[in-house]
């Protein structure tokens, strides 16, 4: 787009921070980041770049996200809910799936306008076809790997130990063996940020591989925790968590040194809840973690910071209800682009409410609904066994201060106090939980930690909000089901590649 037309779009659209440029957006996501993994929530990690961000823009204390990786990426990714997607159970795997290639991805309406779009880390929205890959989807530039996860030093997948970290097409992975992933993703965004040119606007997505597993981290960052925390696996887990805090440090160095940190937008978030049972994260005192929909699998830790926030609203908490689909209408606009040029989203643009200007603009919010995955029939009983919307279903929402939990809860439903000077005693389990209860109610204002079951003295609410998951329901895709043949290996070469 020529300059004339790129200033005429954005006098026509003007952008919501009265600003003549539009601002740079650095999106950045820790991977399995539990709630209580950051400095600001439990004083025993050093994170003192998150605290220093969070602590002087907006820390989000309502926000949601899915239950585990997949869903929460792609429902980012697009600003449409993983039940609009299809993307809500099984991973992709090395099955030919990936986020629909009708969707939008937010890195095209940000170039679109004129944006220099980048993404380094995790991608999770598919890799079959060349079409799937971010560089193909509104992305100037790919740094990172495909899939869910992989090993920090090696760059291998867990599943089959091929390489996996590329730039664009070319699998990088060999000159980068030995060399820890954090530590690389910083000095690529480094890199990226001092080759930009500052007058054109920029977005980073930094998707961390870390604080997922496997806990590998450089030894330098575990002395602090020496005395401070006595399992090993959470002192790994810490060390890792501070390396980020320093990579963050040095992408805002570079942002400083280049003059644009003053114009950005920096954004901070997990993407679901502390891995418990599998890895060492922590949401104490939230209940469950990963892959539950309790409070600790899918409230997630989330800040905004920037020196475009209005003053007022620096430094504050913010109890707005606020979903990870939001990111996308809210970025885009702010940007002076028109979020809605795709599907119907789901998402909606919170920037007011963000700045403390308006309120939420969300009532409720779904959290999870997964169709597939329903407890046994034999559970279907009391007074909602017939209700329209089947009570067997996993599925959870949040309406005002009320949250509704049905179905399976998906993985252990204990408080698990971290394990930093204690080994002893840190699951408290509740001794009245039924796995065969299909209906449960929350009122999370007064009781954040869900321990209280109110649904039997609140049909009114229970009936209401089923009505309304009754119509989600309606609109819900079933999970895309793992299509065949898999991926061929052999033809790849050394990184895991599009085969199809
Ligand atoms: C941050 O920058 C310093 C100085 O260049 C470097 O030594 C360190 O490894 C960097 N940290 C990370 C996590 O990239
Ligand atoms: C469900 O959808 C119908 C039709 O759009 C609407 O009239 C009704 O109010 C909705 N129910 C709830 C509880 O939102």
């Amino acid at each position: 787009m020529n300059t004339v037309i790129f200033t005429l779009l954005l006098l026509v659209s003007g952008n919501v921070l009265g600003q003549e440029k539009p601002p740079h957006i650095i999106f950045i996501v820790v991977d399995d980041l539990g709630w209580n993994d950051v400095g600001y929530n439990n004083p025993v990690f050093k994170t003192p770049t998150i605290d220093r961000l969070a602590g002087s823009g907006v820390k989000l204390l309502n926000y949601y996200v899915a239950s585990h990786c997949l869903p929460s990426r792609n429902m980012l990714m697009t600003g449409r809910h993983a039940i609009q997607l299809g993307i809500q159970r099984h991973g992709f795997g090395y099955h030919p799936r990936s986020l629909p290639l009708d969707e939008t991805t937010i890195a095209q309406p940000l170039k679109q306008v004129g944006y220099s779009t980048h993404i380094i880390g995790k991608w999770h929205c598919g890799f079959y076809s060349d079409n799937c890959l971010p560089h193909n989807r509104g992305f100037d530039t790919f740094f990172g790997f495909v899939g869910a996860g992989i090993e920090h030093y090696t760059h291998s997948d867990h599943f089959n130990h091929m390489h996996n970290l590329r730039k664009n097409d070319d699998c990088i992975a060999k000159q980068y063996i030995g060399k820890y992933s954090t530590t690389i993703y910083a000095n690529e965004g480094k890199n990226i940020i001092n080759a930009h040119d500052q007058n054109k606007p920029f977005f980073l997505y930094l998707s961390f591989s870390a604080v997922h597993t496997p806990l590998e981290v450089p030894s330098s960052y575990l002395k602090q925790y020496e005395s401070t925390i006595y399992d090993e696996d959470r002192r790994t887990y810490a060390a890792m968590t501070s390396c980020v805090d320093e990579a963050i440090a040095n992408i805002t160095e570079a942002l400083e040194e280049k003059d644009m940190l003053k114009n950005s937008i920096i954004v901070f978030t997990s993407d679901n809840g502390g891995a418990v049972e599998r890895s060492a994260g922590s949401n104490w005192p939230l209940r469950g973690g990963k892959h539950t929909i309790w409070e600790g699998g899918v409230k997630a830790v989330g800040f905004v910071y920037g020196e475009l926030l209005p003053h007022h609203s620096r430094g504050t908490e913010n109890t707005g209800l606020m979903h990870i689909t939001d990111w996308f209408p809210t970025l885009v606009t702010l940007a002076g682009a028109n979020p809605h040029v795709g599907k119907k989203l789901y998402g909606v643009d919170q920037w007011k409410m963000v700045t403390g200007e308006g309120k939420s603009r969300r009532d409720d919010v779904l959290i999870e609904l997964v169709k597939d995955n329903k407890a046994s029939t034999r559970y279907r009983t009391g007074i909602f066994k017939n209700h329209p919307f089947d009570i067997t279903t996993r599925a959870a929402m949040k309406m005002g201060k009320w949250k509704l939990l049905t179905g399976p809860i998906g993985g252990a439903s204990d408080w698990v106090k971290p394990k930093e000077m204690n080994s002893e005693h840190s699951v408290i389990e509740d001794p009245d939980f039924d796995a065969t209860r299909m209906v449960r109610l929350y009122n999370i204002e007064d009781d954040p930690t869900e321990t209280t079951d109110l649904s039997e003295i609140n049909h009114h609410i229970v009936a209401e909000m089923l009505a309304k998951l009754h119509n989600f329901s309606k609109e819900t895709l079933l999970g895309q089901s793992r299509i065949f043949p898999r991926a061929n290996f052999d033809g790849m070469g050394e990184c895991i590649s599009p085969w199809v």
